[in-house]
């Protein structure tokens, strides 16, 4: 009630002053004030892989893949992060699990801050397996920690390659969804869930629900990771990134709930049969993938990685990127990538 009525009183005064100023300045200029902010991607020139963002209380807050560490930003508007400073807010030195940081995504669940990640041990890049972290209480900030390791989450009958955790949340039930390897011959990901028993424990068997199939699934090699849930007016959808990164044709899919189903059987979710989201090469955009859908507002955005030029793999070239998606109907509608350097209106709310 109380956020309307401020935003209300806003646009009446945002009103006001277009009025005020139509009379000097005729024109475009007068929208300028309340609409035309911009940014332009990418958002980083190097090692923004895997983004996770979110706006909160007025601040937008990025992490992505730094491997030596877990550092996020934060700014007042998205152009804003380009120059923040990089708060670091954790680092390993215990054997095992000191190796390459991927995918650190933060979430606020039951009054804490908590950071899913993956880490390899003894730097072999096969042995990656989810962790978490537990940091603060200030919901208005993720960044304030401090963080601390609180221990690994490795499904009872699941001590394999795991990565890209995320949490997907249907009425009462948290579930950890992530890319878990199916086969390491010929290498494949699918995607897995498991039940949450708290923000930092897990109960059962993990689950695959999807797997790459589909032609557009298996470019390089067959993968899907990244897993994200949404729901829109009552109807739950994973989207995910399929083939491998370090291909140009890394692109989103997504999986459905069939309502009331349980998310824990793979017959439950059907796919989509074509991408979402997918290289752009009129815009010189190549292998886009691994996103999170944030909001302000009324205003969906998401963030998510790319590349400048084909071929350039899955290493620190690859940047974070920022576009708004719509809903239509109880679907998110990914637009088509834009290239570097044109302007995005920053989210209004
Ligand atoms: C407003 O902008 C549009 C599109 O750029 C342009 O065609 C139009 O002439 C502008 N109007 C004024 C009054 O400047
Ligand atoms: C892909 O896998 C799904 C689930 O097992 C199956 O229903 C579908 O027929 C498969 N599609 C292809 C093209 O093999």
């Amino acid at each position: 009630m109380v956020t309307k009525y401020v935003r209300l009183a806003l646009l009446g005064l945002c009103s006001l002053l277009l009025q005020t100023a139509a009379v000097q300045i005729p024109g475009n200029v007068t929208l300028a004030g309340r609409q035309a902010a911009t940014f332009t991607n990418p958002l980083n020139q190097n090692k923004g892989a895997d983004p996770c963002m979110r706006f909160i209380d007025g601040r937008y807050f990025l992490t992505s893949t730094q491997n030596t560490n877990i550092q996020m930003r934060s700014a007042t508007t998205v152009e804003g992060l380009k120059t923040a400073q990089a708060k670091v807010l954790f680092t390993d030195t215990t054997a095992g699990r000191n190796f390459d940081f991927w995918a650190p995504e933060f979430w606020f669940l039951d009054g804490t801050w908590y950071i899913y990640y993956a880490v390899a041990g003894n730097g072999d890049d096969n042995t990656h397996r989810l962790h978490v972290l537990r940091g603060g209480t200030d919901p208005n900030d993720p960044s304030a920690g401090p963080y601390t390791y609180v221990n690994s989450l490795v499904p009872s009958n699941f001590n394999q390659w795991a990565v890209d955790g995320s949490v997907l949340q249907i009425g009462n039930q948290r579930y950890l969804i992530f890319s878990g390897l199916e086969s390491s011959s010929p290498w494949t990901q699918c995607t897995y869930i498991v039940r949450m028993t708290s923000p930092t424990s897990i109960t059962g068997n993990a689950v695959p629900i999807s797997c790459p199939n589909l032609s557009w699934e298996i470019l390089g090699t067959p993968v899907q990771e990244g897993p994200e849930a949404i729901t829109i007016n009552g109807v739950t959808h994973i989207v995910y990134s399929a083939s491998h990164c370090s291909t140009d044709d890394y692109a989103l899919g997504m999986i459905t709930l069939t309502n009331d189903a349980d998310p824990m059987v793979a017959a439950s979710w059907t796919k989509s049969p074509n991408p979402l989201f997918t290289r752009n090469n009129a815009a010189g955009v190549y292998g886009p993938g691994h996103h999170f859908m944030f909001q302000k507002g009324n205003d969906f955005y998401f963030a998510y990685h790319g590349k400048a030029a084909p071929g350039l793999g899955c290493g620190d070239s690859r940047t974070t990127r920022v576009q708004p998606f719509s809903i239509f109907g109880s679907n998110p509608v990914f637009p088509a990538a834009v290239a570097t350097g044109v302007p995005v209106a920053e989210p209004v709310g």
